[in-house]
């Protein structure tokens, strides 16, 4: 799986782009978030610059070596700085602070560490602060089956429901959860109509 994430980031362009996903940016843009956001799984940085620029502390991790240095050339080309690391997410320090805001746009984790995943993101959460999350849903995949401009993971299992999210996430208010067809216009990657789940939740005070 990494190797195919280099193989892909080591090209020139970017896979997705250069512009922040669009449901990433209008969340930024409606509440105004203060602090450190955490990017999980963050790419080539296209949303990190984003958030950068818009004031935020950016915290983003990756498995990817190429990701890191496609973000890092970003962020020095927007005048912004940026924080980055890469390897599994259990072993990097990210896991002993808590941050103001997570987003995970397109983090579709292996099955195995899924949930853990989710969960571990959603402990390292202060009380009131976010989690933005845009991903492919289950109903996805007989779209991509048809159409591979779509892209998005093959395995159903990786694959977002309402309820998953629902899940695991269980220590936040929902402010929006939502299944819904949109028009993808990402880099050469993300493109056509495709079914996302979108989730925005503020952590409960204990
Ligand atoms: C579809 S890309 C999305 C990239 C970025 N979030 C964006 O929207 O532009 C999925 C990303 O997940 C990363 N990824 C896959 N498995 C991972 C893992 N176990 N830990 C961290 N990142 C992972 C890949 O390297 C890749 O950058």
């Amino acid at each position: 799986m990494k190797e195919m994430w280099e193989s892909r980031y080591s090209a020139e362009d970017y896979a997705y782009g250069i512009e922040p996903n669009t449901f990433f940016k209008e969340t930024l843009e409606k509440y105004k978030l203060e602090g450190t956001i955490l990017l999980p799984a963050e790419g080539e940085g296209r949303n990190a610059v984003f958030a950068a620029k818009k004031g935020l502390n950016v915290l983003a991790f990756d498995i990817s070596e190429e990701g890191k240095k496609k973000a890092l050339k970003l962020a020095a080309k927007q005048n912004v700085t940026i924080n980055y690391k890469v390897g599994d997410f259990f072993n990097l320090d990210i896991v002993n602070h808590k941050y103001e805001s997570v987003a995970l746009i397109f983090a579709h984790f292996p099955v195995s560490i899924l949930s853990k995943y989710h969960k571990k993101i959603g402990d390292l959460i202060k009380p009131n602060g976010l989690v933005i999350l845009e991903g492919f849903s289950k109903n996805h995949l007989k779209l991509s089956e048809k159409n591979p401009s779509l892209g998005g993971p093959k395995n159903i299992e990786v694959l977002f429901s309402k309820e998953s999210i629902q899940n695991d996430f269980p220590d936040f208010e929902i402010l929006l959860l939502e299944e819904s067809n949109v028009n993808l216009s990402e880099g050469k990657f993300h493109n056509g109509e495709s079914s996302v789940i979108r989730f925005i939740g503020r952590k409960k005070e204990k």
